[in-house]
C-alpha cells in the first residue's frame, strides 16, 4: 500500500481521455483499414513545408533547441503583427492552458468556464486547487453574459473556447467585446482559438490578434498548429497576451518546452499559405457533404465552425461508437462532457467523410 499521500484536489480529477489511437484499434480488432475521425486532425496531412523543414532539421536532434524558441515567436510576430514579447510559445496549446493555471490560479480562487466547454480549463484548473465555476450555456453556444455575472471578487480567470470543442459553435464579435468591456481587468480572459483559421471567414468572427490584445491587457489568445497546419504529433501552440502576463509564463514554462523539430517546422508553416487555404476548403466541403447527409439519416447535425461537428445519437454514443469501431471507424463520445446522446466527428477527405456515412447508415439500421 502507498502510504505518500497525492494532493487532495487530484481526487476531483480524472485523465483526459484522448481520442482512440489508430494502434490501439489495430492491437484490438486485427482491422487493416482504420479511420480517425476522433481528434480533428487534418485529413490532408502535414504543411508540405513544415514537413521539408523536418527532414531538414532532423540531424540537428542531438542539440538542444533554443528554449524560449526566439526565431518562431520573431516570425509569428511578423505574421500576427505584435512584438514577439507578446509571445509564448508551447508544447501544444494545451501547454499554455496549464501555464496559465500555475501561473494565476491559488487554491480557493475562481476559474469561470462553460458547460459544454473544452474539459482542460477545467482539469487545469482544479488541478490548482481552484474552484471551477461552470455556466449554462444557450442553445448550445457560450452564454458570456452570464459568464461575466458569475465573476466574484475571487475569479482570476475565465476561459473561452472560440470556435468550442466540441460543440463547434463560436463567439461573435459583439459578444466578445461586451465581455471584455464588463469583466474587470483583474481577471484573465483567456480565449482559445485553437481552429481560428476555419472559423474566420464568418463575417461576426473577432479579430482577436493583434486587436483584441492590443487593446486589452488582461486578454490572453491561444491559437495552435496542431490542426490547420497538421502538426498535431510535434505538438506546437503559442498564446498571445500584454508582455506582462507572457513574461509571468517564460519564467515557469520547462527550460526547452518545444523541441527542436517543432520550432522549425513551425517557422516553415507559416510560410505554407496554400496549405491553409486547401485545409479550410476541404473541411468546408467536407462539413456541407456531411451535414446533408446527416439529415437524411434524421440527424440534425448544428452548423460548426471548426473541422469537425457534433451530431445528437439516437442511442447512447458510447454503443454507437462501439458500432462504429467495428467498422474501423473512431469517432468522439461525449459521455465526458455529459452529453451521453451525442458524438463529435472530425471532418475528413471526401472518400472518408463517405464511408463514415456509409458506416454509419449500416450501424443504425442494424439497431432498427
Ligand atoms: C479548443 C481546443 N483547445 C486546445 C486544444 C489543444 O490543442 P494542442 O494542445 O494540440 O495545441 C484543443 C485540441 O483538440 C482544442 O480542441
Amino acid at each position: 500500500m502507498v502510504e505518500v499521500a497525492a494532493r487532495p484536489c487530484l481526487k476531483s480529477i480524472s485523465a483526459y481521455l484522448p481520442g482512440k489511437p489508430i494502434g490501439e484499434l489495430r492491437r484490438e480488432l486485427g482491422l487493416r483499414s482504420i479511420f480517425k475521425l476522433a481528434s480533428n486532425e487534418n485529413p490532408l496531412g502535414t504543411s508540405p513545408k513544415a514537413l521539408k523543414a523536418i527532414k531538414r532539421f532532423a540531424s540537428e536532434s542531438y542539440l538542444y533547441p533554443e528554449g524560449s524558441s526566439p526565431i518562431l515567436r520573431q516570425a509569428l510576430g511578423k505574421h500576427l503583427g505584435v512584438p514577439p514579447e507578446w509571445i509564448v510559445v508551447g508544447s501544444g496549446s494545451d501547454e499554455i492552458i496549464r501555464l496559465i493555471c500555475e501561473a494565476f490560479l491559488n487554491p480557493g480562487d475562481e476559474a469561470v468556464v462553460s458547460q459544454f466547454g473544452f474539459i482542460r480549463f477545467n482539469q487545469q484548473s482544479a488541478l490548482m486547487g481552484a474552484k471551477v465555476v461552470e455556466v449554462p450555456m444557450s442553445k448550445m453556444r457560450y452564454d458570456l453574459r452570464a459568464m461575466s455575472r458569475a465573476v466574484t471578487s475571487r475569479t482570476k480567470l475565465m476561459f473561452i473556447a472560440s470556435p468550442n470543442n466540441p460543440t463547434g459553435t463560436y463567439c461573435a464579435e459583439v459578444e466578445v467585446a461586451a465581455l471584455l468591456q464588463s469583466v474587470p481587468s483583474r481577471v484573465l480572459v483567456v480565449l482559445d482559438e485553437a481552429y481560428y483559421h476555419y472559423a474566420r471567414n464568418r463575417s461576426d468572427y473577432p479579430e482577436s490578434i493583434p486587436d483584441l490584445v492590443k487593446s486589452h491587457t488582461n486578454l490572453a489568445v491561444l491559437r495552435t498548429f496542431s490542426k490547420i497546419y497538421g502538426l498535431a504529433g510535434l505538438r506546437l501552440g503559442f498564446g498571445v497576451a500584454s508582455p506582462q502576463v507572457i513574461s509571468w509564463l517564460h519564467r515557469i514554462r520547462m527550460p526547452f518546452n518545444v523541441n527542436l523539430l517543432a520550432q522549425c517546422a513551425g517557422v516553415a508553416a507559416l510560410q505554407d499559405g496554400a496549405f491553409v487555404t486547401k485545409s479550410v476548403a476541404i473541411a468546408e466541403t467536407g462539413k456541407r457533404y456531411l451535414r446533408d447527409s446527416l439529415e437524411s439519416l434524421g440527424i440534425h447535425a448544428g452548423d460548426s465552425a471548426a473541422n469537425f461537428l457534433m451530431l445528437p445519437t439516437p442511442y447512447p454514443c458510447e454503443k454507437i461508437f462501439q458500432d462504429l469501431l467495428r467498422y474501423g471507424i473512431i469517432v468522439r463520445p461525449l459521455a465526458e462532457y455529459g452529453l451521453h446522446h451525442h458524438l463529435r466527428v472530425s471532418v475528413a477527405t471526401p472518400e472518408i467523410n463517405r464511408r463514415f456515412i456509409g458506416v454509419l447508415r449500416r450501424v443504425l439500421r442494424s439497431r432498427r
